[in-house]
């Protein structure tokens, strides 16, 4: 941690990929920081670059392709994308840990989910077999999976999707994390069980003193669990603002459009957001100007010309808009 008692600081933050098509432009410069014990959430529809964002500051952008183009990732002081890769191993997991977009891509199907976390106390905290084992009880039991001392022998198969995802929360908050980034953590859990996780994440926050990065599609996740919320758009955060403001004064069209888009079920699983109309820009040949302007009941020329600067144009909070959306002029 810095002096001024700031976790985590992200600053200018671009990462791209080269593939055969062109240059993906995935994360375009985005800035934000976390205090200790605080959390920000990350909201933006599919492809916006939540995800790869978060993993450059696990380090584990997918090299050779992804790249880190431009800035900083500051972890209590410390640049994350100047750390020799040894070290960033030891800093994930034991400092900064993830819950990923699809449980199973996490948890080894060949292995009981026991052993899973075991192996990750043993080597962060140096336990012995017997304390690593008594520690995957106990945690099993902290995030609500009944009978641990049975299901510490299950492999991950014969466990339910909500189930999966709470031995995933178990593993990534072994070590106590000083971050714990989660990354959609409740996409593909049923409704009744997602508020569940949510509730289980704020209580583990309260407790353990975390500070979490929630990224999620739904606005009204944030609501109840964010100090703090990054909207983003094709790579940019368009608006920033402290969860109550960004609510009582959205400022970005897009913000707009999310809060007015109605959740839709598909099947008996996640909700998806759906009808702004259009769709996000192609990230390889990314126009000149706003790149919500294809899409925006707002736009102007000016519009088309250039992005505009992320920054409080009088509603107290920044956003990357030229046009007040409470009276459709320009500001
Ligand atoms: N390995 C890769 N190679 C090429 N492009 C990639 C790669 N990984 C991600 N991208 C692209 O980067 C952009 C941002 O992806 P990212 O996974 O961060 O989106 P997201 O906001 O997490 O979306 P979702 O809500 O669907 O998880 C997307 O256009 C995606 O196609
Ligand atoms: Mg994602």
């Amino acid at each position: 941690m810095t002096e001024n008692g700031t976790l985590l600081e992200v600053d200018d933050l671009a990462v791209e990929f080269d593939t055969d098509e062109g240059m993906v432009h995935a994360v375009n410069g985005i800035s934000y920081e976390l205090d200790k014990g605080d959390s920000i959430g990350i909201v933006g529809e599919s492809g916006c670059g939540k995800s790869v964002s978060s993993l450059a500051i696990m380090g584990l952008v997918a090299r050779p392709a992804g790249n880190v183009s431009r800035g900083s990732i500051r972890f209590r002081g410390k640049d994350l994308l100047q750390v020799p890769a040894d070290e960033m191993r030891e800093i994930r997991g034991a400092q900064i840990a993830m819950i990923f977009q699809d449980p199973m891509s996490s948890l080894n199907p060949v292995y009981p989910v026991g052993r899973q976390i075991e192996e990750s106390l043993r080597l962060h905290l140096n336990m012995t077999k017997q304390e690593a084992r008594a520690k995957a009880v106990e945690l099993l039991d902290t995030v609500g999976i009944p009978a641990p001392e049975e299901r510490v022998k299950d492999y991950p198969h014969q466990l339910s999707g909500g189930m999966q995802q709470r031995a995933m929360i178990a593993m990534a908050i072994s070590c106590q994390p000083d971050l714990l980034i989660a990354d959609e953590p409740t996409t593909a859990l049923d409704v009744t069980i997602q508020a569940q996780v949510i509730e289980l994440l704020a209580e583990l926050r309260r407790e353990l003193g975390m500070a979490v990065i929630l990224i999620t599609h739904e606005l009204a996740l944030v609501a109840g669990f964010c100090d703090r919320v990054a909207v983003m758009y094709a790579g940019f955060i368009v608006e920033y603002a402290p969860v109550h403001e960004l609510f009582a004064r959205p400022q970005h069209p897009y913000t707009l459009g999310l809060m007015q888009a109605v959740p839709t079920i598909t099947g008996d699983r996640s909700e998806k957001l759906s009808n702004i109309p259009g769709s996000p820009p192609d990230l390889i040949g990314l126009p000149q100007g706003c790149p919500y302007a294809p899409r925006c009941p707002y736009v102007r020329d000016a519009c088309h010309s250039m992005v505009p600067a992320l920054e409080d144009r009088g509603a107290g909070h920044p956003v990357r808009c030229i046009v007040d959306p409470a009276t459709g002029e320009l500001r």
